[in-house]
């Protein structure tokens, strides 16, 4: 066990239980920066990034993502959180469930977003194994630079051409040692559904209606576990709601977190 922090990132100004954000593959904290400027005045939103990812060091840690989630919550315990919303797109997700499922008293609320709960295939475990040994091998994220255009659903790649070369500078941004940390670390995970049948507390479950990669059937699967849970289903967006339709997806944390003040 390494005591490695994370860098963390206080992107809206507010008080009460914040929202803790967790980014995607092969991203960091900035994927939403976006939607920060989107939510309401109040509600405080704090952005960690995750081992490896934009400003946070991979310290030795081992690829997993238990030891990502101890991580995230040494580095909120440190800086005074001591409890939050957990809102995790795709791998923050998986991350948030990894993390709830060992500080289960730290999960005032969960959102999971273009994301699920299930372990990898078999096929999808090889392939992130053999992208993860090719970054390492060549040193260049270049066996991940195509996820930006794959991720983003048709109509994103139509009417905000743009986005497809912000999100490749943030790919670009990233080191080949913490991608391939990521691929391993996410190739090694378990099925979680049952942490969403545990929760104590509300869960929103949001998916872009044109997510090919964590398509609505996994948000139903997540929305059917959970105990008390809401779906929302973004139209016009794919794999990467939050960037696609920040509006959309600020709303629907707004409405958690509304509920979890209601829930205390
Ligand atoms: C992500 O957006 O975090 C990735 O698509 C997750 C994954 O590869 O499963």
């Amino acid at each position: 066990m390494t005591s490695t922090t994370l860098a963390l990132h206080e992107l809206h100004d507010g008080g009460g239980v914040p929202l803790v954000l967790l980014h995607g593959f092969p991203f960091d904290h900035r994927m939403w920066t976006p939607l920060a400027n989107h939510l309401p005045p109040g509600i405080r939103a704090l952005a960690v990034d995750l081992p490896g990812a934009g400003q946070s060091p991979l310290g030795g840690m081992p690829p997993s993502l238990e030891a990502a989630a101890a991580a995230v919550h040494r580095t909120l315990v440190a800086a005074g959180v001591a409890n939050g919303i957990l809102v995790g797109m795709s791998m923050g997700g998986y991350v948030a469930l990894a993390l709830a499922e060992l500080h289960p008293g730290f999960v005032d609320g969960l959102a999971m977003v273009d994301t699920k709960s299930t372990a990898d295939s078999e096929e999808a475990r090889t392939r992130r194994l053999k992208t993860a040994d090719e970054v390492e091998a060549n040193q260049t994220v270049d066996a991940v630079m195509g996820m930006p255009a794959s991720l983003l659903g048709a109509t994103s790649l139509q009417r905000r051409r743009l986005l497809v070369t912000t999100l490749e500078a943030w790919v670009r941004g990233q080191s080949p040692a913490g991608v391939a940390w990521a691929q391993r670390a996410m190739a090694d995970r378990p099925d979680r559904t049952h942490v969403l049948r545990q929760l104590d507390g509300p869960v929103s479950i949001v998916v872009g209606a044109e997510d090919l990669v964590t398509p609505l059937a996994d948000a139903e699967h997540m929305a059917g576990a959970a105990r008390d849970a809401a779906l929302t289903v973004v139209p016009g967006a794919g794999h990467a709601s939050p960037v696609e339709d920040p509006t959309a997806v600020a709303a629907a944390l707004s409405l958690l977190h509304r509920r979890v003040v209601r829930h205390h």
